[in-house]
């Protein structure tokens, strides 16, 4: 909490530090109520100057020594939140004692409490409510760990590392773990419990045994499976593809109830939210098992891209983040269909991250300042960041990247290290000068391509002009052209694509038929075209930008049959939609029967992917609509939407319901890719059916009571919520409640698809959710599955005209301000949006974030985004 306004940290005072703590001992003693931290730090001086700062927050100092001479007051200067010691010399040995409260502490940052256990949670800043330190990621150190705790309460004394000893004492349990890397303290982690550990083994390339382990609550232990099995696989993708060997003998997961984000890769001890890691059929969605599936590899791969080679400070956070994103995107696309996988990348960058970008929270992938480093764990550092990884990945090549990503390993083995290292290592590696792709990072905004074609039949040529600007961003103007990578290709009438070369071909392969589009304007040309081609642009959604190309709509019929891509084969799907749903919204839709044909040979081409059909004919979601205008009218999107969803339904019914049966074949349940696709379009079919007939809705009733698995439950849940009449809907509501509420993982599932809807999801029912007995503010994975949902999901009722859906976001705001800063601030994006919103109802938005404001003495979090919305 504060009072004066936070100051912004600005890259460009970055100074080196001018002490190392080559050794780090940490001994807790955890006791009822407080715990106590003693630390040996051994420092020596590498940089400029005698001064040593360390950082703390919310600590009780019981005790500092110098060398073995305690300290008084006059010895160090203790600031708001540092602790200086100055006039140092070479080497010394520091000593401090502090005390702390976990129980207490309901940010979740540093120690604290998650029902029964203790654990940590210390990146970005954390650590300092620990102890004082230098928390810093250019402090890099060797930890060892003693932990003290009551033996039957906790039996499980976890740290990073491997075990060095274990002994029970006076009914005191005490352990000893030493890492042998070195690392920033923000890698630091603890964990405290009565816990089971679930094992398995993993033997490395080079032949050494790793021990995995995971640590659950007691009646967890049947979800672990899965987890495990996508560790073992992530570690052998990682020597596969990478060449990266796994370095310790153990590597620990805890699962934890109370976490502010997804998973954390402390060194040899990850610690996840129990939502991305426990999973079993009966309780977990395909969806589930598929977030799980990356994020325990998106964990274990920040082992090399995060751990052995780190960030020298926060500025350079998608170093790590967005690299490693990168690499677990692959990884899935190598596990499941690499089409599909691509297709909900980019479908979530352009709707979340494009509407970061047109914001007032726009930053480059390597911002420049900050007010709160908390705020900067966005879609723009992790899925834009991944985005400028793959585009080197394409202009480089797997070879050229692979040669890239080993020199960068190697060079930068044990160090803190820039966004720039990265590049220069792919530069080095390759012999290829990046400088202006090195723009990607430093400029913010969605950059947006203007395409023009011509065709010249006699000269058998086609011409491409392509156009480029970033629009201006908060503190940027003037953008500079990008290097852009444009993957194309060429349809022919057979549907076949034509082979091309361009006549400038820098770059250019057959395989990967690449365009370097780098300045502000350019045209390339192709010629020996013989008939004009339907041309396909950003295949593979090969740059992260908006594209203004006006196909015509039987040219997007066409490509959604005929698109040899994939993404490209989808995103014509969806600008046909996208149109279909702007006519609804002027009352002037109506499926013709070109359109009928198109949407009729998708689902019955039993050829393609059964998750590729079902992303083809879904609809885009009202907030992908909305990021594609200007400014928008949620209430007016979601009607014309629902029309169109109404209209293909009837117009598709037999199809739909005989894909639903043909598809609905008792199979024991498998989190495999052909199972999972199956069970997509399956429900997908359902869905459109129930929406037009009641037999759907029978079929949806009966899916519901006999499903043996949650994905099935839950997508017929879901229809009867959407379609069925409000009393089914409750009902079926009611006796999900009933069969789950032993499970909060369930739970929250459930919160969400009401919470969600645009059916129920009103003021008073999320008031009325709020007070429901398995609601908790402590808890974000609670509050996101109530307030988040509404926010985000039930547009038209969060956008309700009379601003009650505002009114109940920045309450919540207020209240979680106090108790969990970063979770306040993540809640409030929606309405940082403020200003795209048609004029009535963007001053309603406005008048909330000005009440948040006003509302008494913000954290730096909520501060930061408030004030920034505001100008
Ligand atoms: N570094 C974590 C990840 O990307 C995310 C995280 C950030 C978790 C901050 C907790 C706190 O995997
Ligand atoms: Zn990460």
């Amino acid at each position: 909490m504060r009072d004066a306004q936070p100051k912004a940290i600005q890259l460009a005072d970055y100074q080196a530090p001018a002490y190392e703590v080559t050794d780090t001992h940490l001994k807790f003693e955890l006791n009822d109520g407080y715990t106590q931290v003693h630390s040996v730090l051994t420092l020596k001086q590498v940089g400029d100057g005698n001064e040593l700062v360390l950082n703390g927050q919310d600590l009780e100092l019981l005790s500092i020594r110098l060398d073995g001479n305690e300290l008084t007051t006059d010895d160090y200067v203790l600031g708001d939140e540092t602790l200086t010691l100055s006039g140092l010399g070479a080497s010394h040995t520091l000593e401090i004692s502090t005390q702390i409260y976990p129980e207490k502490n309901t940010a979740l940052e540093g120690l604290y409490r998650s029902g029964g256990m203790y654990c940590t949670q210390c990146e970005a800043e954390g650590f300092r409510r620990i102890t004082y330190y230098p928390d810093r990621p250019d402090v890099m150190s060797v930890f060892t760990t003693e932990i003290i705790a009551d033996a039957e309460q906790f039996p499980v004394l976890l740290s990073n590392g491997n075990p060095v000893s274990e002994k029970t004492e006076d009914g005191k349990k005490h352990v000893v773990w030493h890492d042998p890397h070195k690392k920033p303290a923000y890698l630091f982690a603890l964990v405290a419990g009565d816990l089971q550990v679930r094992d398995d083994h993993f033997t490395t390339c080079s032949g050494r045994e790793v021990l995995l382990r995971i640590f659950v609550e007691p009646q967890n232990v049947d979800k672990t499976e899965y987890a495990l099995d996508a560790l073992k696989r992530s570690m052998r993708w990682d020597e596969e593809v990478y060449g990266r060997e796994y370095d310790l003998d153990i590597f620990m997961i805890v699962a934890v109830d109370d976490f502010n984000m997804g998973a954390m890769e402390n060194k040899g001890l990850n610690i996840f939210n129990s939502s991305c890691v426990l999973a079993n059929p009966a309780t977990a969605t395909d969806a589930a098992y598929q977030r799980i599936e990356a994020i325990v590899a998106h964990e274990y791969f920040h082992n090399w891209s995060g751990n052995r080679v780190t960030c020298r400070d926060w500025f350079q956070l998608s170093l790590k983040e967005g690299f490693t994103v990168f690499r677990d995107a692959c990884f899935s696309a190598d596990m499941n269909s690499s089409t599909v996988k691509r297709i909900e990348d980019a479908s979530m960058l352009r709707t979340v991250q494009f509407a970061e970008d047109g914001g007032p929270m726009a930053h480059p992938v390597q911002p420049d300042s900050y007010i709160e480093i908390s705020n900067f764990y966005t879609v723009t550092i992790y899925e834009k960041g991944a985005e400028i990884v793959r585009m080197l990945h394409k202009i480089l090549g797997a070879e050229g990247f692979r040669k890239g990503s080993d020199l960068y390993f190697e060079r930068h083995d044990g160090q803190a290290v820039t966004i720039n290292d990265f590049v220069q290592a792919m530069e080095d590696a390759n012999g290829v000068d990046l400088s202006q792709f090195r723009l990607w990072y430093k400029q913010s905004g969605t950059p947006v391509v203007e395409v023009l074609t011509q065709y010249d039949h006699a000269a058998e040529r086609l011409t491409i002009n392509l156009r480029q600007s970033t629009p201006d961003t908060p503190g940027q103007t003037n953008k500079k052209p990008l290097w852009i990578p444009v993957q194309l290709g060429f349809i022919a009438h057979s549907g076949e694509d034509i082979e091309v070369r361009p006549d400038q071909p820098d770059f250019w392969t057959e395989e990967s038929q690449v365009l370097h589009f780098r300045e502000a304007e350019q045209t390339f040309s192709f010629g020996g075209v013989i008939e004009e081609p339907v041309v396909s642009l950003f295949r593979d959604f090969s740059a992260p930008v908006r594209i203004n190309y006006q196909h015509s709509q039987s040219a997007l019929r066409f490509m959604l049959q005929h698109d040899s891509d994939g993404f490209n084969r989808w995103d014509a799907g969806q600008q046909l939609m996208l149109h279909w749903i702007e006519l609804a919204e002027k009352g002037r839709f109506k499926l013709v029967k070109e359109d009928i044909a198109a949407l009729h040979s998708v689902i019955s081409d039993e050829s393609l992917d059964p998750a590729m059909v079902a992303y083809l004919l879904a609809l885009p979601s009202e907030a992908y609509i909305a990021e594609t205008r200007k400014s928008y009218d949620p209430v007016a999107i979601h009607n014309g939407r629902e029309q169109v969803l109404s209209e293909v339904a009837e117009a598709l019914i037999e199809d739909f319901k005989a894909c639903y049966e043909r598809l609905n074949v008792p199979a024991e349940y498998q989190p495999a890719p052909a199972d999972m696709a199956r069970r997509s379009l399956k429900n997908l079919a359902l869905s459109y059916w129930a929406r037009a007939s009641s037999d759907g809705i029978e079929a949806a009733k009966a899916q519901f009571k006999s499903a043996d698995n949650m994905t099935d439950q839950m997508a017929a849940l879901r229809v009867l919520v959407t379609c069925a009449d409000q009393a089914e809907a409750q009902e079926a509501l009611n006796a999900f409640y009933e069969q789950w509420k032993h499970d909060s993982l369930v739970v929250n599932q459930w919160l969400t698809v009401q919470c969600g809807s645009s059916r129920l999801g009103s003021p008073d029912h999320i008031e009325k959710m709020l007070e429901h007995e398995a609601f908790d503010w402590r808890n974000p994975n609670k509050v996101r599955s109530v307030i988040g949902a509404f926010a985000n999901q039930a547009l038209c009722h969060f956008h309700s005209e009379n601003g009650r859906g505002y009114r109940l976001l920045a309450d919540a705001v207020i209240r979680l301000n106090a108790s969990n800063p970063q979770i306040a601030s993540r809640l409030l994006t929606p309405l940082t949006r403020w200003k795209r919103l048609v004029p009535s109802q963007s001053h309603l938005m406005k008048a909330e974030l000005q009440r948040i404001m006003d509302s008494g003495s913000l954290s730096k979090d909520v501060y930061e985004v408030v004030s920034k919305s505001l100008v």
